[in-house]
């Protein structure tokens, strides 16, 4: 049962990060795009079903899922575990910080430039690197 459950939590990881690396892409191009034209609002259409219908669920999957193999398998006391754990709280608030953003562009209200985006872009990525090697390599 435990490896059927860590195989859902890489199922719903990489979902979760499929999301997480496309969702500020789409910013990135939205910022182009004049508020109110078709462009702009088949983005916001993209960016709210990407964010409802697999970047929030698949989160709450892998938390949930994470949270009950660490806890049968007591990996809460590892040194790994801790530093992975607060690189995962770190990728969370970048999902409540693009999820606002969301609302933002829905409502025409952005205030951030591409670059700006661009940049963000990147932090899922080191996050998932760092997360990665500390559940793989394990190296304390
Ligand atoms: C959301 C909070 C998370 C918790 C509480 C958590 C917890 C865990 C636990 C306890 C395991 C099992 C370790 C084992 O049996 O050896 C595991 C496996 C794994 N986790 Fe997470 N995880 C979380 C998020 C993530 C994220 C965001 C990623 C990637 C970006 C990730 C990637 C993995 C991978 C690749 C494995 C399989 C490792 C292996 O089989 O050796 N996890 N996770």
């Amino acid at each position: 049962m435990y490896l059927w459950l860590k195989a859902l939590h890489v199922v719903a990881v990489i979902a979760w990060m499929a999301g997480m690396l496309y969702l500020p892409r789409l910013f990135v191009y939205h910022c182009d795009a004049a508020p109110g034209s078709v462009q702009s609002e088949t983005f916001k259409v993209m960016e709210r079903r990407l964010l409802r219908g697999i970047i929030n669920p698949a989160m709450i999957v892998t938390w949930a899922v994470g949270l009950y193999l660490a806890w049968v398998g007591h990996w809460y006391t590892a040194g790994w575990f801790q530093v992975k754990f607060v690189l995962v709280v770190l990728m969370s608030a970048v999902h409540g910080f693009l999820s606002a953003r969301v609302g933002d562009f829905s409502l025409d209200r952005n205030q951030r430039s591409r670059n700006f985006y661009r940049i963000i872009n990147e932090v899922p990525t080191v996050l998932l690197i760092g997360i990665v090697i500390m559940v793989i390599v394990r190296p304390f």
